[in-house]
């Protein structure tokens, strides 16, 4: 499914690009619009790991309207984890709530997915709750399917110690 040719314009009329430190602010308040959430040490954390460190495998994007930071996405190259050959892994996506449905989103998985394939890689993964059926719609959208993993967790508060 591709997002239809007139609401195509905003998302063309931005730029993705690189986060930069003076994007944080913009991003972090972002996250907590979306996530009901504000987690600002995280974010600085991740822009240095992200942002600003090992540019050639970790990856982190924002969608900029004029100034005006729309979305953002971040993700990384991993070598061998999970006993699976070098693939990239999508993080976290998230667009502005009065943004959406504009293809913005759709920009940030495609320059994610470039920048994984100039790295070398022909896979890409991501991890999301079963129930939150927005963001399967979305990424199905983009092309991918259920991954011949499970997941697995446990509680360690009721583990066996
Ligand atoms: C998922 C998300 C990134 C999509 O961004 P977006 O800019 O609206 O996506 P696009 O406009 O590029 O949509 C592309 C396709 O995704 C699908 N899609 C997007 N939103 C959808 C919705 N609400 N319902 C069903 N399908 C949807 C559609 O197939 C759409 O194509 P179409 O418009 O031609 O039907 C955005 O909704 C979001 O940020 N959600 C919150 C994500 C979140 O919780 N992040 C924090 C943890 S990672």
């Amino acid at each position: 499914m591709s997002v239809s040719a007139p609401r195509l314009a905003r998302a063309d009329a931005l730029t993705v690009r690189p986060v930069e430190a003076r994007d944080l602010d913009a991003v972090i308040a972002l996250d907590a619009a979306v996530t009901g959430l504000s987690k600002p040490d995280y974010w600085y954390e991740l822009f240095h790991r992200y942002g600003t460190r090992g540019r050639q495998q970790r990856f982190f994007f924002v969608a900029d309207a004029d100034g005006r930071i729309d979305g953002s996405v971040l993700g990384e190259v991993r070598d061998w984890e999970f006993g699976s050959a070098p693939c990239g892994w999508v993080f976290g996506i998230s667009v502005r709530p009065d943004a959406r449905l504009e293809g913005i989103g759709t920009r940030l998985v495609q320059t994610i997915m470039a920048a994984f394939r100039r790295a070398g890689v022909t896979k890409v993964r991501t991890l999301l709750a079963r129930d939150n059926t927005l963001v399967l719609s979305f990424f199905r959208s983009q092309g991918m399917m259920a991954a011949p993993f499970i997941a697995l967790e446990l509680d360690l508060d009721e583990a066996p110690r």
